[in-house]
């Protein structure tokens, strides 16, 4: 096997992201073939090398991937301090498994879940640009000219950020609106909206990528294809 860089290594097996996976290199618990590596960029033979991180034996774990339908009131993280429900604990799996991207505790829908940290780097770098596509509720009806400002683009935090495109799927109702973007930023929805002072009460995810939960109900899941998964892959 090829060799590849430890701290790639750990984060393929599950045990951490690159950079968490690092700073367990630096701190002295990780050791390759029975002595302690401290010196990141150390390349590993995996099929060769014995890796243990604190004492442990790492292993490649299969890769699994799942879209979610997320429901209101979990958190899309793998462990809570205030002890709210998770979102991987509604994902039968034995694999290290974690949440792509954050949508809010109340915020439902397309959510995608791995073990596969390229996969959700791919699916979250903005270079990628995979539109994603949101239902709001909002307190009141939508202004024409706010609309076409948050088209045209607004300042959110001094950069400059644009809804793609904005509609209204029920006749005659301002309120309930689909925006379409590619930014994948922390309360994106909620952020833009509240510039002109609307609260979002409800908001969904329908899609991100080619993913799309209409056929999923609330709450439910199912396992990517191989179709699906190479594509996203095969993005930059
Ligand atoms: N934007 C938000 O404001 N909240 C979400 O959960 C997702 C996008």
């Amino acid at each position: 096997m090829t060799p590849i860089r430890l701290n790639k290594f750990l984060s393929e097996c599950g045990a951490a992201s690159r950079r968490k996976s690092d700073e367990l290199i630096l701190q002295g618990r990780v050791s390759v073939n029975g002595k302690v590596v401290v010196e990141l960029g150390r390349k590993i033979d995996p099929a060769k090398d014995s890796i243990l991180l604190d004492g442990e034996i790492i292993k490649p774990e299969k890769k699994v991937y799942f879209l979610l339908n997320k429901p209101k009131g979990y958190v899309t993280t793998t462990e809570d301090e205030k002890g709210r429900k998770t979102v991987v604990s509604l994902i039968k799996s034995n694999a290290k498994i974690f949440p792509v991207g954050r949508l809010d505790y109340n915020t439902t829908g397309a959510l995608v879940i791995t073990n596969d940290g390229d996969f959700a780097n791919k699916l979250i770098h903005p270079r990628n640009k995979f539109q994603r596509v949101y239902l709001a509720l909002l307190d009141k009806p939508l202004e024409f000219g706010h609309k076409e400002k948050l088209l045209k683009g607004v300042f959110l935090e001094g950069k400059k950020s644009k809804f793609i495109r904005v509609e209204f799927p029920k006749r005659k109702d301002f309120k309930n609106v689909r925006v379409f973007t590619t930014e994948g930023k922390y309360h994106f929805v909620k952020r833009m909206f509240g510039l002109f002072k609307y609260n979002v009460k409800r908001l969904h995810r329908e899609s991100i990528g080619f993913l799309s939960v209409a056929d999923l109900p609330v709450g439910s899941y199912r396992k990517l294809t191989m179709q699906e998964v190479k594509k996203v892959l095969k993005t930059n």
